[in-house]
């Protein structure tokens, strides 16, 4: 595969995608660009992503958008895969979590291919399969699994990642109930730290997620008698992680469990899943490492711990969300009014904000934008992007360079593939927007956009209310 685009690795903040220099996409680790691979600015000097004009999407589909570019989310599961091939010894499994973008067709990509899917509802359980993902490589997680969700995973023999004693109890009392041997893994935190935001650190021993060491002998101790079939164990240390250390760690301290649960408790594990976590280039600062290069740290890590400690190579399995999908994925908006407050900043406001994007107010997340509509504008002004909630923080993109801008100029925020849609909101009573998926110069609805008659859908008036 060819492009038109140089990589954005090598563009500077002022300058918008270049359109001169062919490379090859299968060399480009998705997570380290900007934008997504086959991004270009067309003869109009409009962006173009999957051989699609942006302005002529926004004029079929309208504004808000997601744009997920098919053969970055591809590329990028490719690489994933190949990865272990060249570098693990033993078998793997790369599974999606689907937390950063659950939806139809997102699932149905990487099912094709041949990626498993992690899930943490009975809701994302339903979209795996109705995607047409194997039970096989559908392994379920959460901290507080309700029992109808847990007789659903059972029921269509999803792999249950057991996070704490209340859920272990309950998946023994619904094994022997229903006669059955439900496969399961456990979660253990392996207290490991991450330099990555504190919000989103999960692994460190101070945390909600997965069995306290301190624990993991006595439950080592009531799986050796209980009808359930435990293969083995899980551990995920944060996410946006930059750093590959941490994540050569993980063998060294799983290794240890393994070994502890067949030796002493006759539990013959057979897989380790080392969780997600590498991050994604959402700024020209970021400097994440390759997938490939995350793959073969984490490869070496296990395999060094394994065959120090006269283990057979377990299956080695990675749910990552961000990675996959986070790059592959822009949002466009139509620009509305603006506002200059003299001698501090100028506010320029989209159509959405903190409810289709909620990471910058959440976490102070960092983006990058272009002006679609007119690609090559010098960058002469520099602005806030607000969204339209009605919360001052509701504000995007602090301070970024853009071109001057009209009112219905389209802005296209980069990056905004995981845990966007996902964690949408209607606030405001704004409705979720549409998205769609490009390839090959087509483009399909993946998502409807919501009418205000949806925002009504669950409403109830009863009876006495009405007037
Ligand atoms: C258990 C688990 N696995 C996988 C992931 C995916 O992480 P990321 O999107 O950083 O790859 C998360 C996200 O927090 C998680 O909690």
């Amino acid at each position: 595969m060819t492009t038109a685009l140089s990589s954005p690795r090598q563009e500077t903040a002022s300058s918008n995608p270049p359109q001169d220099k062919a490379i090859s996409l299968d060399s480009l680790s998705p997570n380290q660009q900007l934008l997504p691979l086959t991004a270009i600015v067309n003869s109009s000097d409009h962006l173009e992503i999957g051989g699609c004009d942006v302005v002529e999407l926004v004029q079929q589909y309208g504004t808000p958008l997601y744009i997920l570019d098919e053969v970055s989310l591809r590329t990028a599961c490719q690489q994933y895969r190949d990865a272990f091939s060249k570098h693990y010894q033993g078998q793997s499994q790369v599974l999606y979590a689907s937390k950063a973008w659950s939806c139809l067709a997102v699932c149905a990509i990487v099912g094709s291919e041949s990626l498993g899917i992690d899930v943490v509802s009975a809701g994302e359980i339903l979209t795996a399969l109705r995607a047409g993902v194997s039970p096989r490589l559908i392994y379920f997680h959460g901290n507080n699994k309700s029992v109808e969700e847990l007789s659903y995973a059972i029921e269509s023999s999803c792999t249950i990642v057991v996070d704490n004693w209340h859920e272990l109890k309950t998946l023994e009392r619904l094994a022997q109930e229903g006669n059955l041997s439900p496969r399961i893994m456990l979660r253990l935190t392996p207290g490991i730290e991450c330099h990555t935001h504190e919000y989103i650190q999960t692994g460190h021993i101070d945390s909600k997620f997965g069995f306290d060491p301190n624990e993991i002998e006595s439950v080592f101790a009531f799986l050796a008698e209980s009808s359930l079939n435990c293969i083995g164990i899980h551990a995920h240390i944060g996410s946006q992680i930059f750093e590959l250390q941490p994540h050569q760690d993980i063998g060294g301290v799983m290794v240890h469990w393994f070994k502890l649960a067949g030796e002493k408790y006759s539990l013959q594990f057979s897989e380790l899943n080392i969780g997600g976590g590498l991050g994604i280039r959402y700024v020209e600062s970021d400097d994440p490492p390759s997938i490939e290069e995350w793959v073969k740290t984490v490869s070496a890590g296990v395999t060094a711990a394994f065959v120090t400690e006269g283990l057979a190579l377990p299956k080695l399995l990675c749910e990552p969300g961000r990675s996959l999908v986070g790059s592959t994925c822009v949002t466009a908006y139509t620009i509305g009014g603006s506002k200059t407050v003299p001698d501090i900043r100028t506010y320029i406001t989209v159509d959405g904000g903190m409810s289709d994007n909620p990471r910058p107010i959440t976490y102070q997340s960092k983006y990058r934008a272009v002006v679609a509509n007119h690609m090559s504008s010098p960058l002469s002004q520099t602005v806030t992007i607000a969204g339209k909630h009605c919360e001052s923080g509701d504000i995007l993109i602090k301070d970024i360079q853009l071109p001057f801008t009209n009112a219905g100029d389209i802005l296209v925020v980069f990056g905004t593939g995981a845990y966007n849609y996902s964690m949408a909101s209607n606030y405001n009573r704004l409705p979720k927007p549409a998205a769609v998926v490009v390839e090959g110069g087509e483009s399909s609805l993946i998502i409807k956009r919501e009418t205000r008659e949806d925002l009504l859908r669950q409403d109830c008036l009863p009876e006495r209310l009405h007037k």
